[in-house]
């Protein structure tokens, strides 16, 4: 149960702030229907590890497979709608212009709800690029159906080199992107308030920003239905599904 408490200083927080960052992740989307990464491994898909195939290593032994479970959560993101809380992160960036956002999903939620630029930390579902050259791809139309038998799915090749095509997100073991990282780690090192929603607090560079924002006098507010690393750093810990807490602490 969130305690109006909580609620009132979090909301005293974001009053007295000038400069705030939302740093998101998958939590924001699941109110929209999309499976957070640790849940994302249901149906068809449940005896994978989701950490397994989120590398390059899955994809040099097994390019089907794993361009197939991109194409399908892609499919995922492209019939969902964003949230409440997607709305309410556009709402307070419209309200308080110099407003960061920063996330960790590779959906196009936030776009869409009307933020202007989020910054993508692990990349986009959207950019698919050649594994080889780098050459930026097409992005192919979202299969209309779910598939029925299984989930693999030849990847396109690129128009220059043939070489195969990969999704344009970050995976475990890669560099995130210079220019996107180094923006976040500038704003969550000049903000006087870090909102983070939704994100495991696990995965790292990105769950450093939190603690990058402490570090230099900035205050944390966390929403999320559960305890996570972040709990230590955050001044206020809102329990519960953002897209009900978000709208209620932005006034949405
Ligand atoms: P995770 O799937 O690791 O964690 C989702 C978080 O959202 C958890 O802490 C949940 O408790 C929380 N959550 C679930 N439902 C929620 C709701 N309705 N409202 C608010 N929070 C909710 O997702 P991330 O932390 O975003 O990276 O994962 C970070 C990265 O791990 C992903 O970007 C991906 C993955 O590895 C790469 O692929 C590199």
């Amino acid at each position: 149960m969130l305690q109006q408490e909580d609620l009132g200083q979090a909301t005293a927080l974001l009053a007295r702030a000038r400069r705030v960052v939302i740093l998101t992740g998958a939590g924001v989307s699941a109110e929209s229907g999309v499976p957070t990464f640790r849940d994302a491994l249901t149906g068809l898909w449940q005896r994978f590890d989701a950490q397994a195939l989120a590398t390059p290593e899955a994809f040099r032994a097994d390019p089907a497979l794993v361009w197939g479970w991109y194409e399908w959560r892609r499919t995922a993101v492209c019939r969902a709608q964003p949230n409440p809380a997607h709305l309410a992160v556009a709402a307070l960036e419209a309200r308080h212009p110099g407003t960061v956002l920063i996330t960790q999903n590779v959906d196009d939620l936030h776009e869409r709800a009307g933020s202007k630029a989020p910054v993508h930390l692990h990349g986009s579902l959207f950019a698919p690029r050649c594994a080889e050259c780098g050459q930026p791809a097409p992005t192919p139309d979202a299969p209309a159906d779910e598939p029925e038998n299984g989930r693999r799915l030849p990847p396109p090749r690129c128009a220059r080199c043939s070489g195969l095509i990969r999704p344009g997100v970050v995976w475990f073991g890669e560099a995130l992107p210079t220019d996107a990282l180094a923006s976040a780690v500038e704003a969550a090192a000049s903000c006087d308030l870090l909102l983070a929603v939704g994100t495991s607090g696990l995965v790292h560079p990105a769950a450093e920003l939190p603690h990058v924002a402490v570090r230099t006098g900035a205050a944390v507010i966390q929403v999320n239905p559960r305890a996570t690393p972040l709990d230590e750093v955050a001044e206020v810990n809102l329990r519960g599904p953002a897209a009900r807490i978000l709208p209620e602490l932005i006034g949405t």
